[in-house]
């Protein structure tokens, strides 16, 4: 039996549980149960928030896992990373009050920027050479310029609809993200052999997608 993590609800949710179905597995799959098995493969299906999925498959509490590029390199266990599955592609960027003048990332020099990705923030604008205050939330990021919390702010970024939703305007890319299969690096070679099978199957989905 391999014990997978994937999002609770969230971006890659349905993705996953997609891409899961489309590997041939069938599970019962009720919204109020947080882990459920496989009727047709030995896997365990745990539900969970995307940033605790890193730290879980890290100390084996589940062997594999679904999880964004951006919270894997965010939390820095980039060495889990088993392969890019292609899907839920978003990106980490700045974005600014839509009315705000803006030239360019120098802009940002002292000023407060919100975010709940601080590594990946301070890492680009460290090679940018602009030092600016760093303020880790949690959630709703997007509401910090409005309420007086911050000049800007870093965020994912998919439709976009978000941002105009909160008046704001998207001025720079700071990194560039989709969801990877991420494993445990001490797996039983049983829970090996049944990763494979998955990546075996996985590659055959996205074949037939291309
Ligand atoms: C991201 C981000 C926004 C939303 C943007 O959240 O924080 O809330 O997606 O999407 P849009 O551009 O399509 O409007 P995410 O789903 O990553 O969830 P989380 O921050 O709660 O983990
Ligand atoms: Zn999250
Ligand atoms: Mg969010």
């Amino acid at each position: 039996m391999i014990r997978l993590a994937i999002q609770k609800s969230g971006r890659l949710s349905e993705d996953s549980l997609n891409l899961i179905r489309e590997c041939g597995i069938s599970f019962i799959n009720s919204s109020l149960k947080l882990k459920t098995e496989a009727t047709n493969f030995p896997l365990e299906i745990l539900f969970l928030r995307d940033d605790d999925i890193p730290g879980y498959v890290a100390d084996g509490v589940a062997d594999i896992g679904i999880v964004g590029q951006n919270v894997l390199v965010e939390e820095g266990r980039e060495e889990l990373q088993v392969q890019k599955l292609g899907f839920s592609r978003c990106r980490l960027s700045i974005a600014v009050p839509k009315n705000e003048a803006f030239t360019d990332i120098s802009a940002l020099e002292g000023k407060n920027i919100a975010t709940s990705y601080p590594n990946l923030l301070q890492t680009y604008l460290a090679g940018e050479g602009v030092k600016a205050q760093i303020h880790t939330i949690s959630g709703s990021v997007e509401i910090a310029p409005s309420i007086g919390l911050a000049d800007a702010i870093c965020d994912i970024v998919s439709s976009g609809s978000t941002l105009i939703s909160n008046g704001l305007r998207e001025v720079q890319t700071v990194f560039r993200s989709e969801a990877v299969l991420i494993a445990n690096q001490d797996l039983t070679s049983e829970k090996h052999q049944l990763l494979n099978q998955l990546l075996f199957r996985i590659d055959a989905v996205r074949k037939a997608q291309k």
